[in-house]
């Protein structure tokens, strides 16, 4: 199964990308933990897009699709695989087709602004992991703490109120456009199917309307 999530900063993608990967088996592809990988490595593609990603902004077209290119090509994800964050620009989403990769299934969780930036000063991660949490609404079993490794969870650099703000800007200028672009492909061409799910309900809540259309999807295949 070849699925993408969409959906603004803080919609949920990380947490029930988590979910999915280990219910059906797939890969989880998720350009904002590469790229928080290659910062904390200081890799030269790290020190290249530290600055941008703390400032909220998008990492330039080329480097993501190199990427994310390289990353579909590995065996892991002969049998499918999830995407979580990309594409998030129209030529992203062209760069996609261009190199011959059909979608099955688009779910994007909706969750409106406000909702948002109340949400993302809980937030805390387990960065070696990818692992998501919120002190309110997704609390680890012990606070500060991930519940499989034990390590301590970090608050990310760019989750303060006025960069989260920024990427909301970004988002609705760069990447909302993506939603019609999918719509009508699928209105169009039947393929990939569209999901619009309300991310503004409990995470269990969400995860469970995320099984049914996935389980359908794989009923039909
Ligand atoms: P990325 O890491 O992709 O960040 P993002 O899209 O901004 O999304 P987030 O990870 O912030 O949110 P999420 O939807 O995964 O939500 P989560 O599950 O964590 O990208 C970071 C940066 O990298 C970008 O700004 C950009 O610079 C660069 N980048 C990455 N990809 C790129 C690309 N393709 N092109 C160019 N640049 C790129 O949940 C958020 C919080 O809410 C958590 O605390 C969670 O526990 C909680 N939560 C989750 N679900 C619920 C719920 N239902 N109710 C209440 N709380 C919930
Ligand atoms: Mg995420």
């Amino acid at each position: 199964m070849r699925l993408m999530l969409l959906g603004c900063p803080g919609a949920g993608k990380g947490t029930q990308a988590h979910f999915i990967k280990d219910k059906y088996g797939i890969p989880q592809i998720s350009t904002g933990e590469m790229l928080r990988a290659a910062v904390k490595a200081q890799s030269p593609l790290g020190m290249e897009v530290k600055s941008i990603m703390e400032s909220g902004a998008l990492v330039p077209d080329n480097i993501i699709i190199d990427l994310v290119n390289e990353r579909i090509a590995s065996s892991d994800c002969a049998n499918g695989f999830l995407l979580d964050g990309f594409p998030r620009t129209i030529p992203q989403a062209k760069a996609l087709t261009d190199a011959n990769v059909e979608l099955d299934e688009i779910i994007e969780i909706a969750v409106d602004d406000e909702a948002i930036v109340h949400r993302m000063s809980g937030r805390r991660v387990h960065p070696a992991s990818g692992r998501v949490y919120h002190e309110i609404y997704n609390p680890p079993k012990e606070s500060g703490v991930d519940d499989v490794t034990g390590e301590a969870l970090i608050l990310r650099e760019d989750d303060k109120e006025d960069t989260v703000r920024q990427r909301l800007a970004v988002y609705h200028e760069q990447t909302k456009p993506l939603l019609a672009y999918y719509q009508t492909l699928s209105q169009h061409d039947g393929i990939p199917h569209y999901h619009k799910i309300d991310g503004d309900r409990p995470v269990n809540d969400v995860k469970q309307a995320i099984y049914e259309i996935l389980d359908a999807a794989e009923q039909r295949s």
